[in-house]
């Protein structure tokens, strides 16, 4: 399952819907996504000032939330990377920017110049071989007039109900490296390029039982509850000296 640099993490004909089983749910994970999204994406708006902001999406999956958030943002400039050939493909014909990609050293991958103002993901740090050091390489590819990365929904080493899932269902081939996703280093990585950052967890096991009532807070846009005990890491970097 190699393709040549990258071992592809994630299979073509495995669903990814973990503990999310019914459309409902789904709708309202995806509905809390993008409204956690929107809101960094409007931060930078503001702060930036202008609308035109170039947008990442670190495996975009089925591209569900790449082209909502392209429909909110008409202004912004979104590219999507893969390592799964049909997901890009996909995309690809509907006339979004998606790209493969073959590498977890995502800086080498834009070594063309290309800089975004935000970076964002769901659920696809923790299968990286080496999350602390792909987080690093996207940090680099950051606007130098500053910028946002954002991971939400990630799994970690404790996040046993995720392993036990993840076993029983057959995809922890896909899903081993969880074991290495520690938030303490998240935060030592982030400390060394910015103050204004956080690594933490969504949710407390327990709060898991009650999905029916977090479904319901997504509805009626109350809050942001995942229904899961994922973590989320977020680091906001200002303008580079010298810039
Ligand atoms: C659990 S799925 C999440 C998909 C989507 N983000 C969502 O929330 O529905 C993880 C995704 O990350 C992709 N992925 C894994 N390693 C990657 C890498 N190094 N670069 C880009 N995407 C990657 C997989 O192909 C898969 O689509």
């Amino acid at each position: 399952m190699g393709k040549n640099n990258v071992d592809v993490q994630a299979s073509e004909v495995v669903s990814y819907d973990s503990l999310l089983q019914n459309k409902s749910m789904h709708q309202n994970k995806e509905q809390c996504d993008i409204q956690q999204v929107s809101e960094i994406i409007d931060a930078e708006i503001k702060r930036k000032g202008r609308e035109n902001l170039s947008i990442l999406e670190v495996g975009f999956g089925n591209g569900s939330h790449l082209r909502k958030l392209s429909d909110i943002y008409k202004d912004a400039k979104f590219t999507g990377i893969e390592v799964r050939v049909k997901q890009v493909e996909d995309m690809v014909t509907l006339g979004y920017d998606c790209r493969l990609v073959e590498t977890e050293k995502f800086d080498e991958f834009f070594d063309n110049g290309e800089k975004f103002d935000i970076m964002y993901g769901f659920s696809v740090i923790h299968h990286m071989s080496d999350p602390y050091k792909s987080l690093e390489s996207l940090i680099k590819i950051l606007n130098p007039e500053g910028g946002v990365v954002a991971f939400i929904r990630e799994h970690h080493r404790y996040d046993l109900l995720s392993h036990l899932y993840a076993i029983t269902k057959g995809t922890w081939v896909y899903e081993k490296n969880t074991l290495k996703v520690k938030r303490k280093s998240f935060i030592h990585t982030l400390k060394k390029y910015t103050s204004d950052y956080y690594a933490r967890y969504d949710n407390s096991p327990p709060a898991m039982y009650f999905k029916r009532f977090n479904s319901i807070q997504c509805k009626l846009r109350l809050n942001r509850v995942p229904f899961w005990n994922g973590l989320t890491i977020y680091a906001k970097m200002e303008q580079k000296d010298g810039d």
